[in-house]
């Protein structure tokens, strides 16, 4: 069978199942390292040096997909040039009443309100501890949800995973912890920053440090937000979330949630651009939304992203979507004669950043 039948039958199987319950077959399936591609794309031009770190390709595995750390192995083998475990906060949680996540076939998107549902720092540390990754794997840390001292979670979070991460997260933008994305304010933010990099600067071991936005925060907010990245001196963004607007969707199935898939790429196109407008050309930026092909991958590039992340995109392309970008920005580079990926970003920083946003 070849790979594109494999995920097209597999595909087809999985819709079969609820989305949680075919979530979890997947990570069994991967845990058994059954799937894997048969040529990996390896060239040196996707190769990428941002914050510091070495990536043999640019498209990673967004946060959610391996909450617990159980699979950041065999998805690196599946082509992934980096993976992002977590959401995690220091005690496990159950998260909120199932069903929780929904699929929208018509419009290749996702809803979910999972509300940070994990095992907690301890389970994951032991479970890294015991696999160590030949290969890039961050952390995505955040807040539990009856916290006393939600910025504490963070630091927290820093102190357990700075020497076992690649690099960390601060998740402020789940929309599913109520009160959550209120971190984004200014003063809060201001905080929150200061706390995290300072218990980054007590640790034996120092890696950088990103900051995970939604894309649906103000222009004003934006403007607020970028300043603080830049003034305390946080290696870079990841933009974005899930979105809670439903603008656009063909079939809006009036679940609520953080809006996921093709939906959010356009917002988050927009959103990236206008980062990359807001902090200048160095500080580092992965572009996250709706990424499911390499066209989506380049736009995101050329808006402004030094890497790429997708999560729905794997739902309903199959694993082997890793690869598949890859060859095609091989093909990209070849047509255009660049010699690398970091020639393609801010081709389009502008174009993207002028955009109306949808409501
Ligand atoms: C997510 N996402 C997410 N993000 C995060 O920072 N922590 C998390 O725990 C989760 N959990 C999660 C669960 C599910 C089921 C989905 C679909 C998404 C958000 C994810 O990392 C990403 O930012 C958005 O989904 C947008 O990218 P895609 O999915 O359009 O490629």
């Amino acid at each position: 069978m070849t790979a594109n039948l494999w995920d097209r039958a597999g595909r087809w199987l999985a819709f079969r199942i609820e989305a949680e319950k075919a979530h979890g077959l997947a990570i069994a399936a991967l845990k058994t390292g059954s799937l894997k591609p048969r040529h990996p794309i390896e060239d040196d031009r996707l190769r990428a040096t941002v914050a510091g770190l070495e990536f043999p390709n640019p498209i990673g595995v967004a946060a959610g997909f391996d909450k617990n750390a159980e699979v950041y192995g065999p998805l690196l083998k599946l082509g992934f040039g980096f993976t992002e475990v977590g959401t995690l906060t220091p005690q496990p949680q159950q998260g909120n009443p199932k069903p929780r996540v929904f699929r929208l076939p018509t419009d290749y998107g996702v809803i979910n309100r999972l509300g940070f549902n994990n095992d907690g720092h301890d389970a994951a540390i032991e479970r890294m501890m015991q696999t160590p990754s030949a290969g890039i794997v961050g952390v995505n840390i955040g807040a539990n949800k009856d916290s006393d001292d939600r910025i504490a979670d963070y630091a927290r979070g820093v102190e357990k995973f700075a020497s076992l991460a690649s690099y960390l997260t601060v998740n402020i933008s789940s929309p599913n912890t109520p009160g959550l994305r209120d971190l984004q304010t200014r003063h809060q933010l201001a905080e929150l920053l200061d706390r995290v990099v300072q218990a980054m600067q007590q640790q034996p071991r120092q890696v950088p440090i990103f900051l995970k936005i939604a894309p649906d925060v103000t222009e004003d907010d934006l403007d607020d937000i970028c300043a603080e990245v830049l003034a305390q001196k946080i290696d870079g963004m990841i933009v974005s979330n899930t979105t809670l607007s439903r603008s656009g969707l063909a079939a809006d199935i009036g679940e609520a949630g953080g809006l996921s898939g093709r939906p959010v790429f356009d917002r988050s196109t927009i959103m990236l651009a206008k980062v990359r407008q807001r902090v200048g050309a160095t500080l580092a930026l992965i572009g996250v939304g709706g990424v499911d092909d390499t066209s989506t991958a380049l736009t995101k590039l050329q808006a402004g992203a030094d890497l790429v992340q997708l999560y729905t995109g794997m739902i309903y392309q199959g694993p082997h979507v890793a690869q598949s970008i890859n060859r095609g920005l091989v093909k990209a580079l070849d047509t255009l004669g660049l010699a690398s990926i970091a020639a393609l970003r801010d081709r389009a920083v502008d174009e993207w950043a002028n955009r109306v946003l949808p409501d």
